[in-house]
Order: C-alpha cells, then structure tokens, then sequence
C-alpha cells in the first residue's frame, strides 16, 4: 500500500473527557492513544470537554504515542482537562439547549471525526443521549463509564472509584491513631452523590464501625447506641463513615443551584452531614470530630485496578471505533470487557446500592451498623 494511500485511509478519531475528574482518566487516555498509533488511526484529543469543540473555545490536538508517557498510567485528573459547566455556562449565555447541540455537532464535524471517545459520569452519559437524540445520524460514539460515585449502571466498575476507594480507607487509617490516642469519635464524611458505593466500600475495607449511606435508612439512637457499645466494650473509640448525600432530620444540607431553561442542569451541592452528626454526638457526651474528604477523593496515584480497566477501555473503545460500532457504553463485568446500548443504559442510568451487594453482606457479618434495613 502507498503511503500516499495509507494516509487517505486513515480514522480520524476524537477523545474527551467530560465531567468531574477521577483517578484512570489518563490511563483511558494512554490506552487510547497508544492503540490508536499502533493500527494506525489519528487520535484528536479535545480540550476541557465540550469547551474544545464550542466555535469561540476550540481546542483540539492530535495525540500520538511519542508525546504521552507512561506515567499517565498513575496520574490522576486529565491530560485533556475536563468540563462540568459548558452546559450550564452557555445556557446562561442565552443560548438554547439545542444551539448548544448544535455546535457540539458542528465541532465534531470541523474535525472530520469517524468516531469519538467520550468518557463521562451518569450527569455527561444523559447529555451524550441528547446529543445522539438531536443528530442520531452524525456521531459515531463509544462512551466509557468514569466517576468516583461508582453510580453508573451496567458496569461493575466505573473508572475512578477504586482509586477513590484507596484514598479513603487509606485516610481512615491515617484517623484511626487520632481516635484510638484521644479516644474519640471521628466521623469522615465522603463523597459519592446519592449513591453509598465509596463510603460502603471504603469503610468496610478499613474496618469502620458505622457506615451511613443515602440508600438504607438509619436511626440517630442506633448510632448512639453502637457509639456506646464501642466505650463499654473497651475499644474506646469509634469511626463513622457517612456518604454526603445521607440526610438527617432538621438538616437543611443541599444547596441547589438551578440553572438555565432545563431542571435537568440543576447542580446540587452537598454539605454537612459529618458535622451534623458529630455535633450530635458530642451533644449525648461523646468527644467527636468531623473530617471532610473532599477533592482528595479525586485524586492520588492511580490504583492497578483503575489503571488496568481505564487502559482496557481505552483500547476496547478504539477497537470498537475501528470496528464501525457506535452508540454503545463499554462495561467491566466479571473481568471482562462487555458493551451495552446508550439507549439500554438511559433506560436506568443510576446504579445504587441494595441489599444483595457483597459489601452489605460482608458489613452484616461483621456488625457494622449500615442502618435500618440492613441491620442484623
Ligand atoms: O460526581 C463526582 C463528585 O466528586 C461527587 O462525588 C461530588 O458530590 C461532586 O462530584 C463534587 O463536584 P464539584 O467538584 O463540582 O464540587
């Protein structure tokens, strides 16, 4: 084959990163990239999500395997930054929903995209199903689940939670000689959204006492309770750890920020549980101490399993690509890399936890509290 030929052949591929950052974005990156050289494609990688492809913010770079290092495989954030508000953003602007489609459309046609990688939590998959609404001839995509909340369904596992998970149980740990040395209760409250996934599984994998999740009930003297049973029984400290999204009675801690012609832009911000709660406590005489995670839980040094999927994704998604598949969402199931429809996802995008988790199992046998539901 010509050179000359071999490069009229060549795929033209984009990849982006939409939403809030996680630890494996870079990893998806380098996987994607490094494939893409290898048979040959053109990979573009646009910057600060949809930012990139907007007419008065357009930023897109060809990436190629001798620019990248491997030491995207253990970075967190994105090589590409990402993008939380250019929905939101122009909407303020005065444009409509569909203007905006309209240019994400227009971008990716400037391109001459055969295909784009999106990579994108449960918020950036329900605009990518706008978008293949609006235009469901133009795109070809092959979305990729990454969110530290671990809420997206179809997949075991999104991008970033394991990450996050680490950063948490290893931040209990660090807690942990606080509370035992002064005796006291230590109350960390993690993020997650609505969904209980990093603080199950963070607390269950650093031995916390209570765990306190949005999707089982809990009863402020249970907690108390087990507080108790912690001093009474001579360990004399206790940890509690609490999903941002737990609600308790008379907390007012949601901030909602509306935004733009459509409800579904709203931002809702959380705040204040684990103070709450350890307000509370020290309130029926327990000295307590609320610690706040925060960000931290969106960055670190990129677990194996994170760095493993991300990269396999990253793969799996030019494969796919090169394949003619469009419109679909990997997963990792069972160790396996599976496809499901965009359209199949949107059916029930959020995932929550239930009963049958093998984290609630584990919790139950143990006696940690979980709440109401789930107690023994
Ligand atoms: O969805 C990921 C997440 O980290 C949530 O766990 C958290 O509630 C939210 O994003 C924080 O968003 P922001 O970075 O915009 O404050």
């Amino acid at each position: 084959m010509s050179r000359e030929y071999k490069f009229l052949m060549k795929k033209r591929l984009g990849i982006v990163t939409v939403g809030g950052d996680c630890s494996g974005l870079n990893s998806i990156i380098r996987g994607a990239v490094v494939r893409a050289d290898m048979i040959g494609c053109e990979l573009f990688g646009i910057y600060r999500g949809f930012f990139g492809l907007f007419p008065e913010s357009f930023n897109c770079v060809s990436l190629t395997a001798k620019d990248i290092g491997e030491e995207l495989l253990t970075s967190s954030g994105s090589i590409l930054c990402s993008d939380t508000k250019s929905f939101t953003t122009n909407l303020e602007h005065g444009r409509s929903q569909k203007e905006i489609l309209q240019l994400v459309c227009d971008g990716y046609k400037k391109l001459s995209l055969d295909g784009l990688i999106y990579i994108g939590g449960d918020g950036s998959l329900t605009i990518l199903k706008e978008l293949l609404d609006y235009a469901p001839d133009l795109m070809n995509v092959v979305a990729i689940p990454k969110t530290i909340d671990n809420d997206v369904n179809g997949t075991d596992f999104s991008v970033g939670f394991s990450t996050a998970v680490e950063v948490v149980a290893d931040a209990i740990s660090k807690v942990r000689s606080t509370a035992k040395s002064h005796q006291r209760t230590i109350i960390v409250e993690v993020m997650g959204r609505d969904a209980g996934f990093i603080a199950l599984y963070a607390g269950v994998a650093s031995g916390a006492d209570i765990i306190l999740v949005p999707e089982f009930e809990f009863e402020m003297s249970r907690v108390v309770s087990r507080v108790k049973e912690n001093y009474d029984s001579g360990k004399k400290y206790c940890i509690i750890i609490v999903a941002e999204a737990v609600e308790a009675v008379n907390l007012k801690h949601q901030d909602s920020i509306p935004c733009g012609e459509s409800s579904k832009y709203h931002l809702i911000k959380y705040k204040g549980i684990g103070q709450y709660i350890a307000d509370y406590l020290k309130n029926v005489g327990f000295e307590s101490r609320a610690v706040i995670l925060g960000h931290i839980q969106r960055g670190g040094t990129t677990v194996i399993l994170d760095r493993i999927i991300g990269t396999s994704f990253g793969v799996e998604a030019v494969n796919s690509l090169i394949a003619g598949e469009r419109s679909i969402m990997l997963c990792y199931r069972g160790k396996q890399i599976e496809k499901i429809s965009i359209s199949e996802l949107m059916r029930g995008i959020n995932k929550r936890l239930d009963e049958s988790d093998i984290c609630v199992k584990i919790a139950h046998n143990l006696g940690v509290y979980i709440g109401e539901s789930c107690s023994l």
